[in-house]
């Protein structure tokens, strides 16, 4: 595990079902998280679950977000709209690796209709043990987040 502080973690009805297999798989590794909704398989609105999770990264509260609906299209579009977060919506190893060591991503999107636990899980194993590589890029991660600023 590369982050300190909790992950966050959240999702729509679409992604329900997937955030709670998360949490036993986290508890079992002793990764600490805070669960920022949704609570049940009732239809709710992504962007309503995406924008607190986000903001508690962004201010410090929790390392990096876990961030779950449908696709993982409409949390990862929500997330990387919030300044600060570099979100990925993954459904390979690949990505999910080089997302951390070449975009230090602090937010990782899994489509819950997409991926299925036991390769959300290694998806996840994967985000949040490995480190950004830094050096090369750090200067592409400094260029990304000026356009934040235009
Ligand atoms: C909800 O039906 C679905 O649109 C949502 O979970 C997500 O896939 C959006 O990107």
């Amino acid at each position: 595990m590369v982050f300190e502080s909790p992950l966050a973690l959240a999702a729509d009805h679409g992604g329900f079902e997937l955030k709670e297999s998360l949490k036993k798989h986290l508890e079992a590794r002793g990764i600490p998280y805070r669960d920022f909704g949704t609570d049940s398989a009732a239809s709710v609105d992504y962007p309503d679950y995406a924008l607190p999770a986000c903001q508690a990264v962004v201010r410090g509260e929790c390392s990096a977000a876990i961030l779950c609906c449908g696709t993982g299209v409409g949390m990862s579009m929500c997330a990387n709209k919030v300044k600060g977060i570099r979100a990925c919506c993954c459904s390979d190893a690949f990505s999910a690796e080089f997302t951390r060591r070449h975009n230090n991503a602090n937010a990782l999107c899994l489509g819950g209709r997409v991926v299925g636990a036991v390769l959300a899980e290694t998806l996840v194993d994967l985000f949040v043990d490995t480190p950004f590589e830094g050096g090369r890029h750090q200067n592409r991660i400094d260029k990304m987040m000026a356009i934040e600023t235009l």
